[in-house]
């Protein structure tokens, strides 16, 4: 690790010669940063580097305080009466509301519940039912597996016949648009590369052909401007533990543009989704609006972790947070750039900062090993098979001399090869 670096008041990496930010010394990046302030909204560790918020987002004091406040005092002692008492019932409205704010969509269409895919089955039964006289779901190949399973799963219950799915080459998505497709499922950033796709015009062009778009947010919300409004998108879904910082298994989100929300009808219809559930009718009958699109009971506790999570979104808008995040994505690309030691670390992101979401993918044949070194020397990125090094900038939370730090330490482990320790090659369940 580079003294200078570390001290805040050096260049990216002096050790090997990078030492222009473009933008001043990390230390004084630091300094002008406007949300340099947010850090001390968090509780986290301050011996490491955190750069996997676009797995598992940090903990916020709100998010630890509430978690107390809702085990010990509104479960522990209010017991049932909580419900009402401290509204648990308007919890995936109140939450999806604080998102909404976030990904450009006006009050009354986003609620939170379940997981990206509970709620793409649902979303995807919908939007089928809506365009009966089509059956073709297309999606890019590289999509997040999660997205292509539910539509491999929603075609095995209704046939092949009523459900398709076409996988296409990322870049031909727009090409592929055919009067057959019934739906556009598409995530917003890759998951692996961090390509962002142009949310705009790809909905333009599909709609222009009678094709609805569901947008699966999991890598932008939060941290990527988005417009769902502006660009008249029908439905989307996304994801409370990464950028949103709602912790592990955080309840998901879902989105369905106001003019849809009479007919689009979901398969999972729960006693939470009906008009009126205390009635308890045999007969359902979908809420009104978006909450006809919750099914159980919620997960009371995660879902009030996450909701208090959103409030250190309050007074930030999502201009500033992406402003902050491609700058230290530039940071750390210009520090592998610069340092000799990295020159194996192959970029698989869009260099045009336009191009890409909040993380760097770097590729490396012993992308596991390297990975698993850098986090037992305190800078904390993820992998994913078969030899991506995934580095995540959460602007929330890192500093612009973190990053200058996670270069310095990158370069030792290749430097010193150090990644070479069999300790190194130990696979876990999670990567
Ligand atoms: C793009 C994308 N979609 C979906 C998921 C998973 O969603 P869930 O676990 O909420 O079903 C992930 C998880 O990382 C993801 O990256």
């Amino acid at each position: 690790m580079s003294a200078g670096a570390d001290s805040g008041e050096g260049p990216v990496n002096d050790k090997t010669g990078g030492n222009k930010t473009g933008g001043g010394t990390l230390a004084q990046m630091d300094q002008q940063d406007p949300l340099a302030a947010k850090i001390e909204a968090f509780d986290i560790p301050r011996d490491q580097v955190y750069l996997d918020g676009n797995s598992l987002g940090c903990l916020s004091l709100a998010a630890k305080q509430r978690a107390r406040e809702v085990v010990e005092q509104q479960w522990g002692q209010d017991l049932i009466k909580s419900w009402n008492l401290h509204q648990w019932i308007d919890l995936p409205v109140r939450a999806g509301e604080k998102i909404a704010r976030l990904i450009g969509a006006a009050p009354g269409q986003t609620i939170c519940c379940d997981s990206i895919s509970v709620n793409l089955f649902k979303l995807l039964s919908a939007a089928l039912a809506m365009r009966a006289d089509r059956r073709v779901v297309l999606s890019p190949r590289g999509n997040f597996p999660t997205d292509l399973y539910m539509v491999q799963g929603l075609a095995r219950q209704l046939g092949d016949e009523r459900c398709s799915l076409r996988l296409v080459a990322d870049e031909d998505i727009t090409s592929a648009l055919a009067d057959d497709v019934a739906v556009v499922l598409l995530s917003h950033v890759n998951f692996r590369s961090g390509a962002l796709y142009d949310m705009h015009e790809i909905t333009a062009k599909a709609q222009a052909k009678g094709i609805l778009v569901i947008w699966d947010l999991a890598h932008s919300a939060g941290v990527v401007p988005v417009q769902l409004d502006a660009c008249s998108v029908d439905f989307a879904v996304g994801c409370g533990y990464k950028y949103l910082n709602g912790g592990p298994g955080a309840p998901a989100f879902l989105y369905v543009a106001e003019r849809h929300q009479t007919l689009a009808r979901q398969p999972l219809s729960g006693w939470m989704g009906h008009m009126a559930p205390f009635e308890f009718e045999n007969e359902y009958q979908p809420a009104p609006g978006v909450a006809g699109f919750l099914s159980g009971t919620p997960p009371v506790i995660s879902l009030s972790i996450l909701d208090a999570a959103l409030d250190v979104f309050a007074d930030v808008d999502v201009a500033q947070l992406r402003r902050k995040s491609l700058a230290l994505a530039g940071v750390f690309m210009q520090g592998v750039e610069q340092s000799p030691p990295l020159r194996e670390l192959r970029l698989c992101s869009p260099v045009d900062e336009a191009q890409r979401g909040a993380q760097l993918a770097y590729r490396h044949p012993q992308a596991f090993a390297i990975c698993q070194a850098l986090i037992a020397h305190g800078v904390i990125a993820d992998f994913r098979a078969p030899d991506i090094l995934r580095v995540g900038f959460s602007p929330l939370f890192l500093r612009f001399t973190d990053i200058g730090r996670s270069v310095d330490v990158l370069c030792r482990i290749m430097q010193e090869q150090l990644w070479r320790d069999p300790v190194y090659n130990v696979r876990h369940k999670v990567t």
